[in-house]
């Protein structure tokens, strides 16, 4: 795991942005990871104002809400096609994010797996961290070695969702996710947590025991996995200081 500490969120934002932009340039058909949320917002408002070429880019969302339509505004369609989609030139036939009204959701998974696979498997996954360290909407004791499938939130993640919807009451409780190993076998993951709310989750999943309890925790067991942080969120890592120091003393060929 990588450790990317900076002053502020914004910063933390332009190095992601900056990998998820080489990428792109390198590999024009990448294969995406996309996550929703408050913490992606500015890496896809970097992302639209680099102008970047998203002609053969595939995407694939991490989750969806079941029950909602996809034009619901608080449907993780609508946040997509909103925050990054429309901005970019994106062809629609290459965007895949869970269908919330699927009628045999089992087989919908199922579906989406395959389609990951036949893609080429994900390039790059970028993922936020929920306070209790869900990745995607895998909750606490979800499988480490789970798949795309049905999952209910918590109360905790009610509550930190209900500012989308109006009130925790409206907040749908079941949702399609990407399972943990389906992030795991993506090449590339990107975690992005800003603000001192995430501060314990992020202290758990770096520093604490791969468990899980702490779903984010299973990012130590990754090849190739980056956490993007701001001084807030890293407050409570006990060895921030080392990690600001490795990243400031990179020798250039291992800067990114
Ligand atoms: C959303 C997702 C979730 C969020 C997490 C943090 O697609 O996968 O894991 O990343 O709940 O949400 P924010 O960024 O709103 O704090």
């Amino acid at each position: 795991m990588e450790i990317i500490i900076q002053p502020s969120a914004e910063a933390a934002t332009s190095v992601a942005a900056r990998i998820i932009a080489r990428l792109l340039r390198d590999k024009p058909n990448a294969v995406l990871g996309l996550a929703t949320g408050s913490t992606p917002l500015s890496l896809y408002r970097e992302l639209i104002a680099l102008k970047l070429d998203w002609r053969k880019v595939r995407t694939f969302n991490l989750d969806e809400y079941i029950g909602i339509s996809p034009k619901h505004p608080q449907s993780y369609h609508s946040f997509m096609w909103e925050n990054l989609f429309r901005h970019v030139n994106v062809a629609g036939k290459n965007v895949h994010i869970p269908d919330g009204l699927a009628k045999d959701i089992p087989k919908f998974c199922d579906r989406y797996e395959k389609k990951i696979v036949a893609a080429g498997g994900i390039d790059l996954q970028v993922l936020g961290i929920g306070t209790d360290g869900h990745i995607g909407f895998n909750e606490q004791t979800s499988s480490l070695a789970s798949r795309t499938r049905i999952k209910t939130l918590t109360p905790q993640t009610l509550k930190d969702n209900a500012r989308f919807f109006g009130g925790e009451d409206k907040v749908p409780h079941h949702v399609i996710t990407m399972g943990i190993g389906t992030i795991m076998e993506a090449r590339q993951n990107l975690l992005l947590a800003f603000g001192s709310k995430k501060a314990r989750a992020v202290a758990e999943a770096v520093e604490g025991p791969l468990t899980a309890m702490n779903p984010a925790s299973v990012l130590q067991w990754h090849p190739n996995a980056k956490v993007f942080l701001d001084a807030a969120s890293a407050a409570r890592l006990k060895r921030g200081e080392y990690y600001r120091w490795v990243y400031d003393h990179k020798p250039a060929w291992q800067q990114f």
